[in-house]
């Protein structure tokens, strides 16, 4: 995605605005806007990735927070009422999904700046622009932090294949994404990368989202179904895979599309680096190790009935978890818009977050 391209995430308006969605269920066959003009539509949404991937799901609930409060001024909250509806929407988008710790850091930030609004300003006015500010500078700062991933991850590619799983472009994200964000760097500086997009089953972000993204670019594209990626590896097609992160713990497992997992135990096998990409905001170094972190368990029917359309007998056990857990001795380096982590440890992540 590039400046111009259609917004994954923007806020219209003033502190009365509305929240707009690009609804990404519906691409990449139809260019679809929602208007989230309440809290449940902004929590639909979420719940039912019209708008996805950790960095995007964070910004989407920091102005989620605003919608909550975009009838204030109109009628005449007093601060306290303001308070608390923000606070109701905050703990309510936080039910929204379970993996991704962007959107608890999101939603965090903006707890504190509001308790902070309610007692600097006296106008519910200010307050509610105070939190639409805040909303917006996240939005902002993950703009640059993309840009910046985007810079040390091209670092890592030369000329040859790269293999990516699900979606972390600009849908994903701001503007530029993070794994995808390094791919389009290295293309914009001239290195001839040729891309293997898993489809990522069983919500094929990857085919849907990825290979639209990357074909918007001129970035050349080669879609594969999640099964083919070990062969593909095999025949020495890819010199790199690089894939996001919904959450990074203190020591370096990363959580992430549910086949990320198996991707890296197949990289180590052949030999390939794996890279995973993400923003500071998706760590969470309360958590050490991965087997922490929830992981999101998501409808059978994505399985069952995909898009519609019932593939498997009625009355069929399924398990469909959303993420698995890359351990961080499977992982090649982390790059962060601070810098790149390798090795890949305790040390390692908490020297790079302070610095
Ligand atoms: O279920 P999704 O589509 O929200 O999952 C998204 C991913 O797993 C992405 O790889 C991750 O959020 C990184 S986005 C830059």
């Amino acid at each position: 995605m590039t400046k111009n391209s259609p917004k994954a995430v923007a806020w219209q308006g003033e502190y009365d605005g509305a929240l707009v969605l690009l609804d990404q269920t519906e691409l990449p066959s139809t260019c679809k806007f929602l208007e989230c003009r309440d809290v449940p539509t902004v929590w639909e949404a979420i719940k039912q990735l019209r708008v996805r991937g950790a960095p995007a799901i964070g910004i989407a609930a920091a102005y989620g927070v605003s919608v909550a409060l975009r009838n204030a001024v109109a009628e005449k909250w007093t601060l306290e009422r303001l308070k608390r509806e923000a606070k109701q929407a905050i703990d309510h988008l936080a039910t929204s999904r379970p993996t991704a710790v962007n959107l608890f850091w999101a939603l965090q930030r903006m707890e504190g700046v509001l308790e902070h609004a309610v007692q600097a300003e006296t106008e519910v006015e200010a307050a509610a622009m105070r939190m639409l500010n805040e909303a917006k500078a996240i939005h902002q700062e993950d703009i640059v932090m993309c840009h910046a991933i985007g810079r040390f991850g091209a670092s890592l590619l030369k000329d040859g294949g790269v293999l990516t799983h699900c979606n972390t472009g600009g849908l994903a994200t701001s503007e530029y994404g993070t794994a995808l964000s390094a791919i389009f760097t290295a293309h914009d500086q001239g290195k001839k990368v040729e891309v293997f997009v898993d489809e990522t089953r069983p919500l094929l972000q990857g085919a849907r989202l990825t290979a639209w993204e990357l074909m918007q670019h001129g970035v050349p594209a080669t879609l594969i179904t999640d099964s083919m990626a070990a062969q593909v590896m095999r025949e020495g097609k890819v010199q790199a895979v690089i894939i996001g992160a919904d959450r990074i713990t203190a020591r370096g497992d990363a959580a992430n599309k549910i086949g990320s997992y198996g991707l890296a135990i197949v990289a180590k096998y052949h030999n390939v680096p794996f890279y995973v990409a993400a923003p500071s905001s998706t760590f969470d170094l309360k958590l050490v190790s991965g087997a922490d972190i929830p992981i999101e368990q998501r409808a059978s029917e994505e399985i069952t009935e995909p898009f519609g359309k019932r593939i498997a007998p009625v009355g069929v056990r399924t398990y469909n978890p959303a993420f698995d857990v890359v351990p961080a001795e499977l992982i090649t380096a982390l790059i962060t818009e601070k810098g790149i982590i390798q090795p890949v440890n305790q040390a390692g992540v908490t020297a790079m977050l302070a610095s």
